[in-house]
């Protein structure tokens, strides 16, 4: 039984990554879709023309890692795809907010991650690709996106190393960093109207950018980031010192 798994279904990227994987992979088996929100998830499986198994995790709560490792080790799928996308953000500094709010930053975007690909990998086999959505916000520090930026650099520097420990195994493994996207992710994260940058910037649209990254992680790339505008800033950020790269893009 071949399948995907998505985290982060229900809302914006990960709508869009389960269009690029339904319309991609018509032969999948199942695609499993995780996040809160079930009634959405069960919405999108009414329409999907590849059959969809819908678990409805906080995927904070350590107890969805438990029912997602039994879930596996009793259908023992081949996971043919796998994409962490599930993550949030939230604009403050740290010392105007409060740990709850910081810390489910690290939980979600974080240790969930790690603990999902962890319990997947067994399930995994050659051909077989990692897709780990991480941000622009992994180039560099951001102040008043402090521990967000730092979540997304674990997240591309976990998917580099992860990817050359499966490079024998033939899995691939993708980061893909995009700059801002018009998704519940601005509201959730305290954005909207709150940042003069984000007005500045310019936005990608996310059914093309999660079907670009699809494409991208199946043909072995490592890291994929949409517009060339980004792709200048990553360049920018390796080259100069991040406290001048923290002033000239402050969030
Ligand atoms: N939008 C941007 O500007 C932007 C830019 C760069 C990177 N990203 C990254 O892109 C990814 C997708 O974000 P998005 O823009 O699509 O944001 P979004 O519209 O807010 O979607 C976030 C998804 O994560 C799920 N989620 C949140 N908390 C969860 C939890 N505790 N357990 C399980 N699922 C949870 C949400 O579902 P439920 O609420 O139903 O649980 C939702 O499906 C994130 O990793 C984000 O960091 C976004």
């Amino acid at each position: 039984m071949n399948i995907a798994i998505l985290t982060g279904a229900s809302a914006g990227l990960g709508k869009s990554f389960f269009r690029s994987v339904t319309a991609r992979y018509p032969d999948l088996d199942a695609i499993w879709l995780i996040a809160r929100r079930e009634e959405r998830l069960r919405e999108m499986a009414a329409g999907s023309a590849v059959p969809t198994v819908v678990l409805p995790f906080d995927l904070t709560d350590s107890a969805s890692y438990e029912t997602l490792s039994a879930r596996l080790a009793a259908e023992k799928p081949c996971v043919k795809m796998l994409i962490n996308n599930a993550g949030l953000g939230q604009l403050d500094n740290v010392a105007d907010s409060d740990w709850p709010t910081q810390s489910r930053m690290v939980d979600l975007n974080c240790r969930a991650l790690t603990a999902v690909t962890t319990l997947a990998l067994p399930y995994m086999a050659a051909g077989s690709f990692v897709l780990n959505v991480a941000s622009i916000a992994s180039f560099a520090p951001n102040a008043r996106m402090t521990v967000y930026s730092s979540t997304k650099a674990y997240v591309l520097s976990f998917s580099k190393g992860l990817r050359e420990e499966l490079k024998a195994k033939k899995i691939n493994v993708l980061a893909v960093c995009p700059g801002p996207m018009k998704t519940e992710f601005l509201e959730v994260a305290d954005i909207t109207g709150r940042s003069p940058m984000f007005k500045l910037l310019p936005y990608s649209d996310p059914d093309k950018v999660a079907d670009r990254a699809v494409v991208l992680a199946a043909k072995g790339r490592a890291v994929y980031t949409p517009r060339l505008f980004f792709k200048f800033y990553r360049i920018l950020a390796k080259l100069l010192p991040h406290s001048l790269i923290m002033k000239l893009c402050k969030t």
